[in-house]
């Protein structure tokens, strides 16, 4: 199970991610907003929890830049909030920084390449080894 959440900015990107990923076969967990203007460490936090408490593997969240998303999943413990707009960035943060949530900017991006990057980043696994050791470093 994946989760997802975005604010009022990421509402339309969202949309566009959960159904992408539900073609591929994924299961999403919506935590909000459905598009009333919000907090986003509100929905940031829903997130992590869901993941910590292991309900969710990973997790998937927007804002307008992705920044305020990504600065506030960062202060939980356990949660690795890696804020993607590339590929290369989605691919290497599963394989070297086993990143358990991405975050990506609605005003920053298009939706088809958000599409793109949460598919990448949902299906690249991590390389462990040496990049186990620095994981274990930030813990
Ligand atoms: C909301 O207007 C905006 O500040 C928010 O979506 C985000 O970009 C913050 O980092």
């Amino acid at each position: 199970m994946i989760a997802i959440g975005c604010d009022h900015a990421g509402v339309e990107m969202k949309k566009a991610v959960i159904s992408a990923l539900t073609e591929k076969g994924y299961e999403l967990k919506d935590m909000g907003t459905d598009g009333e203007p919000c907090d986003y460490p509100v929905i940031a936090k829903a997130v992590c929890e869901l993941i910590l408490s292991g309900e969710c593997e990973k997790g998937i969240l927007i804002c307008g830049t992705g920044i305020g998303m990504s600065i506030s999943a960062n202060k939980f413990k356990g949660i690795r909030a890696a804020l993607c707009s590339d590929s290369f960035s989605a691919k290497y943060t599963r394989l070297h920084n086993n990143a358990n949530v991405m975050c990506m900017g609605a005003r920053t991006l298009g939706n088809g390449l958000a599409c793109e990057l949460a598919e990448i980043f949902l299906s690249t696994g991590f390389e462990g080894g040496r990049h186990q050791r620095r994981i274990d470093m930030i813990e």
